[in-house]
C-alpha cells in the first residue's frame, strides 16, 4: 500500500514537472557512431521541452541531450552535503565576463522556399520552433538584402546601370514570397512571448554594375574611388531598402556593410560578393553609409557591426576602421563568422576585445556540412552537434556574447543553393512527407536560446579534465546560476562534482553520458 501511494504521488508528480512530447525518433544508418538519431515532427507533432519553473533554493535541474538519444530531458535533483567523485567543476561566481546579447538563425530566400513547399500547419510547426511559445526563443536573426547563394538565382533590386540616385529601386518576389511573411511571423510570434526581436541584416554584394567586374558574383572592388558615386550608391541602396521594410512594418536592430568582403579577393569566386579591404570598409563607413543611416529616425540607431568576415579579418578591421576618428562613431561592434575556426585559435577574438572594449562582438554565421569533401545533410549526426557546442563554448569563452546559425531550415539536399554551396542546418524539411526532422545541432542551439538568456553574465568556469568542457552565466537578477557542459568523451560517460564559489557547502553530483550536453540550472 505504501509503495501504491509512493508510486502514485512519484506519478502525478511525473506528470505535472515532466509533461511534454518526447522527440518521435527517427534512426538513421551511421557508420561511424551506429547510432544518428533525428526527431521528427509534422503538423500535429513535434516534441518540446518542460518550463524551467520555480527551482527550490535546495534544487537543481538538468536539462540533457546525447547521441544516444536523449533531447532536453529534464531530470530534478538535490544538492548534497559530500561529493560523490573527487572530479570536480567549479564555478566561480566571482569572475564576471561578457554580458549575453543572444542566439539566433538566418531567414534567407532558400529558408522561405522551403517552408512555402510544406503545408501551412507545418511550417507553423516549423517557425514555431525558433520563435513560438513552445519554442527556443531565438532573439537574433539575420536576413539577406536581394540574393545570396541560399536563393534560387542572382538578383539585385536596382539592375538600372548608373542610377545612383535608386529611382528604380525595387524589392522583387522574393521578399514578398519568401524573406517579409516569414519575418513578420518571427517578430510577432517573438512579440507574444515577450521577446523584442533583434534583426540585422547584410547583402552579399552591391548591384552588378557597381562592381568593376560587373556583375554580383566572383570576386572584385567596387568601381571608381571610395569617396565616389559607386559606393555612395551602395549606402543609398541600403537606405532605399531599410525603407521599403520599414513600410512592411519591419525595423532592423542591426546591420554589417557587406557579407564576407576579403572572400571578394577571389576572382573566380562563385557567388555573390563583393572585395573590401578595412581601408574600403572603413572608407564606406565614414563617407556614405554611416552618415546615411543617420537620415531617418527608424535607421539612426543601427548597430553597425563591422567585418562580418571569418577569423582573419580580425583584429585588422577593427584597428582600421576604429582607428580613423571620423568612421569609429558609427560603429558599433564586431562580426564574425566560423569557416577559419579550424585553423585559426581564438586570441585574435582576445586581441579584438582587448584593443578594443566596449564593443559588441557577435558571431554572424556558422554551419556544418560546408567544406567541399563533405555530405551536406548528414541525417542525425551527433559530431556536428559536438561542433555547434565546442564552436559557441570556445567563442564564449572568449568574450563573443552570442552565435548566430545560418539558415533555419534547408532542404534534404542542403539547399536550395544556386551554386550548389549545399550546407547542413539544425532543420531538414521532408517534403513527400510534409513533415521536418530536427538535427542533433537544434538541440544544442535550444540548450543555449532557451536557458541562456540575454544580459546573464558569463561567470568563472573550471574542468577538471579534457573531455569536459562548459560555461556558466549568472542570470541578471543575479540569482540563477546556468551551467552549461559538454562532455566530448565519445565513448564513456563520467561522473562530476560541481561546487559553486557562492556556496562551498553543497554539492550537485552529476553523471554525463558519453557525446552528451548539458544544462545545469540552480538557484543561490
Ligand atoms: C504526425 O505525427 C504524429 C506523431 O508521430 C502521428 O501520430 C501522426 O499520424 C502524424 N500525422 C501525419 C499527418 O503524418
Ligand atoms: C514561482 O515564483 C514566483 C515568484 O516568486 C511566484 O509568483 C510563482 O507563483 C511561483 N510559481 C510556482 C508554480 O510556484
Ligand atoms: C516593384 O515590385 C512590386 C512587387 O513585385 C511590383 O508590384 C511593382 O510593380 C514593382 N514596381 C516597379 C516600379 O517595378
Ligand atoms: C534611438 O536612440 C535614442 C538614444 O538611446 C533614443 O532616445 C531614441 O528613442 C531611439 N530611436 C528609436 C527610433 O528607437
Ligand atoms: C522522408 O519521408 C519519406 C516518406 O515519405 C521517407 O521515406 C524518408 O526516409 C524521409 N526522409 C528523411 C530524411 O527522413
Ligand atoms: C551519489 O551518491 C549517492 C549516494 O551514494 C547516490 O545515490 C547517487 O546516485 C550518486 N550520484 C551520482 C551522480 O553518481
Amino acid at each position: 500500500m505504501e509503495r501504491f501511494w509512493r508510486f502514485s504521488i512519484f506519478f502525478l508528480l511525473f506528470l505535472v514537472t515532466f509533461a511534454r512530447n518526447p522527440c518521435r525518433q527517427r534512426v538513421y544508418p551511421d557508420t561511424a557512431t551506429g547510432a544518428a538519431i533525428g526527431c521528427v515532427c509534422n503538423a500535429s507533432y513535434c516534441d518540446d521541452f518542460d518550463d524551467v519553473g520555480n527551482i527550490t533554493k535546495d534544487a537543481f535541474v538538468l536539462f540533457l541531450s546525447s547521441r544516444d538519444g536523449n533531447r532536453m530531458d529534464r531530470i530534478d535533483y538535490h544538492f548534497t552535503a559530500f561529493p560523490n567523485v573527487s572530479d570536480t567543476i567549479t564555478i566561480d561566481f566571482g569572475k564576471r565576463f561578457q554580458k549575453v546579447l543572444g542566439f539566433g538563425g538566418a531567414i534567407t530566400d532558400s529558408v522561405g522556399v522551403n517552408l512555402r513547399k510544406l503545408s501551412q500547419a507545418t511550417s507553423d510547426q516549423l517557425i514555431n520552433q525558433y520563435y513560438g511559445k513552445a519554442g527556443i526563443g531565438y532573439r537574433l536573426t539575420r536576413t539577406v538584402v536581394a540574393s545570396a547563394d541560399f536563393s534560387t538565382h542572382v538578383y539585385s533590386y536596382n539592375d538600372v546601370d548608373q542610377d545612383f540616385d535608386m529611382k528604380n529601386f525595387n524589392l522583387t518576389q522574393e521578399d514578398y514570397l519568401y524573406k517579409i511573411p516569414y519575418i513578420k511571423q518571427a517578430l510577432s510570434l517573438s512579440k507574444a512571448n515577450g521577446i523584442d526581436l533583434k534583426l540585422f541584416c547584410t547583402a552579399w554584394a552591391p548591384p552588378g554594375w557597381m562592381k568593376s567586374n560587373g556583375k554580383m558574383e566572383g570576386g572584385a572592388k567596387m568601381k571608381g574611388s571610395t569617396d565616389g558615386p559607386y559606393y555612395k550608391a551602395y549606402a543609398t541602396y541600403y537606405k532605399r531598402f531599410f525603407e521599403e521594410y520599414h513600410k512592411e512594418g519591419i525595423d532592423y536592430w542591426g546591420m554589417t556593410p557587406t557579407n564576407e568582403p576579403l572572400e571578394g579577393r577571389n576572382a573566380d569566386y562563385k557567388f555573390q560578393v563583393v572585395n573590401f579591404e578595412a581601408e574600403d570598409e572603413r572608407d564606406f563607413i565614414k563617407y556614405h553609409l554611416g552618415p546615411m543611416l543617420q537620415e531617418n529616425d527608424f535607421t539612426k540607431n543601427i548597430s553597425l557591426l563591422i567585418g562580418d568576415e571569418n577569423r582573419y579579418a580580425f583584429p585588422d578591421f577593427a584597428d582600421t576602421i576604429l582607428g580613423d576618428p571620423m568612421a569609429a562613431p558609427y560603429v558599433s561592434g564586431f562580426a564574425y563568422h566560423w569557416y577559419a575556426d579550424e585553423g585559426i585559435p581564438p586570441d585574435v577574438i582576445d586581441q579584438t576585445i582587448q584593443k578594443h572594449p566596449g564593443y559588441i562582438n557577435l558571431y554572424t554565421e556558422a554551419c556544418a556540412g560546408w567544406h567541399d569533401y563533405e555530405l551536406s545533410p548528414v541525417m542525425g549526426d551527433w559530431g556536428r552537434a559536438d561542433l555547434y557546442a565546442h564552436n559557441i563554448i570556445e567563442d564564449m569563452s572568449h568574450g563573443v556574447q552570442g552565435w548566430v546559425d545560418w539558415n533555419l531550415v534547408l532542404d534534404s539536399q542542403g539547399g536550395p543553393n544556386w551554386v550548389q554551396n549545399f550546407v547542413d542546418a539544425p532543420i531538414i524539411a521532408n517534403f513527400t512527407a510534409d513533415e521536418f526532422i530536427k538535427q542533433p545541432m537544434f538541440y544544442i542551439l535550444a540548450h543555449f536560446s532557451k536557458f541562456v538568456l540575454p544580459d546573464y553574465t558569463r561567470i568563472g568556469f573550471v574542468s577538471p579534465d579534457l573531455n569536459l568542457e562548459g560555461l556558466a552565466f549568472l542570470s541578471t537578477d543575479q540569482t540563477k546560476r546556468v551551467v552549461m557542459l559538454h562532455n566530448q568523451d565519445s565513448q564513456n560517460g563520467h561522473s562530476y562534482t560541481l561546487q559553486d564559489t557562492g556556496n562551498t557547502l553543497r554539492f550537485a553530483n552529476l553523471y554525463l553520458p558519453p557525446s552528451s550536453f548539458t544544462t545545469l540550472i540552480y538557484n543561490m
